[in-house]
């Protein structure tokens, strides 16, 4: 497939087409067949890319940081510049526009990948905000066609959770575009504003794909090829805590729950990281504050033969490398 993407932002996965999507998944897959076969690469090579994060990462820095290596590029990991604090977004992205190849950011609001897009002049890619999650569903879209042998248009993939944060909008995007069955299965305080859902409904006609959310867990889970969850409390709402833990507690992705799909070849899938045991310290802190030692998933589901939540870690690697080949990679 010859496509072309040089220049290209990813803010949110509405930026591409379903073709280019496609294109970045056969991308994805070839470079990682390249990784495996002890390739070296050269695709970006002396291409200088800013890393620049305002909240955690382990998966997305990884990605970038190794993906660039793997093609002879380089990286700048920035967490404690001057970036809206003593210099403003659009002064921060004019600068780095005259240094850089490509930036991508990880934040807050989602205006401020927008304006560093709109001022930067060279490509900028989301690595999450408030918002979106990009990035992580062409992982997740790679790791669905590695697993399940059906078009992603056959696909049933059923978010568990706030289905209103990153990773529930972003997923409702990916389906939307690729002519999924989409269920968001949530209390419906936490289903996202129905003009959002409205402005994806003429991408979705086009594909093929269904939207639908319910807060019956039966019903939703039926027939799932997928069932997919984050966490109750995204990077900054740690204050909702309490209130998350009560809407979302009947709605822990267990093993009956996997079991409830009638179908036995069922994936389970999460972005991580994921609360489904005491081995961290928020994990510790939740244990001891509300007796629960798992949330969004048992420990039990999360490692058993369902669970496919590292091999879509693993493919952040490859897809964040697509990205960066097809936008601004050598040709
Ligand atoms: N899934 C994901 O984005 O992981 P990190 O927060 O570790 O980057
Ligand atoms: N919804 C989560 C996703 C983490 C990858 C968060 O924003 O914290």
């Amino acid at each position: 497939m010859s496509i072309n993407l040089q220049g290209r932002h990813l803010l949110t996965l509405l930026d591409f087409s379903p073709l280019e999507i496609r294109y970045l998944l056969e991308l994805s897959a070839d470079l990682k067949a390249k990784k495996r076969s002890g390739q070296v690469g050269d695709l970006l090579r002396s291409k200088s890319i800013a890393l620049l994060f305002d909240k955690p990462s382990t998966r997305t820095r990884c990605a970038f940081e190794v993906a660039a290596h793997d093609e002879g590029g380089n990286v700048t990991f920035l967490e404690n510049s001057h970036m809206g604090k003593k210099e403003s977004l659009e002064d921060t992205a004019k600068v780095l526009g005259r240094m850089y190849d490509g930036i991508q950011y990880r934040g807050y609001a989602h205006r401020d990948v927008e304006l560093l897009a709109k001022h930067a002049g060279i490509p900028v890619w989301n690595g999450l905000t408030d918002e979106y999650h990009p990035t992580q569903i062409l992982a997740d879209l790679l790791t669905i066609q590695e697993h399940i042998a059906k078009p992603l248009n056959k696909i049933k993939l059923v978010y568990v959770g706030d289905a209103r944060n990153n990773m529930g909008r972003s997923l409702l995007i990916g389906a939307a575009k690729m002519g999924m069955h989409f269920m968001g299965l949530a209390p419906k305080a936490l289903w996202p504003d129905p003009l959002f859902i409205e402005r994806l409904s003429a991408t979705a006609k086009e594909a093929g794909a269904v939207l639908e959310y319910s807060e019956n867990i039966d019903d939703a889970v039926q027939n799932a090829d997928v069932i997919y969850t984050d966490v109750w409390f995204s990077m900054g709402e740690e204050a909702q805590m309490n209130e998350r833990i009560r809407q979302l507690s009947p709605y822990q992705v267990t093993l009956s729950m996997l079991t409830k799909t009638q179908n036995p070849d069922v994936i389970f899938m999460h972005c991580l990281p994921a609360y489904h045991d005491t081995n961290t310290k928020v994990g510790q802190e939740i244990a001891e504050k509300f007796g629960l030692e798992e949330l969004e998933v048992t420990n039990e589901a999360f490692r058993s033969r369902h669970s496919v939540v590292f091999d879509q870690a693993e493919n952040r690697l490859h897809t964040i490398k697509a990205v960066m080949v097809a936008t601004i990679g050598r040709r």
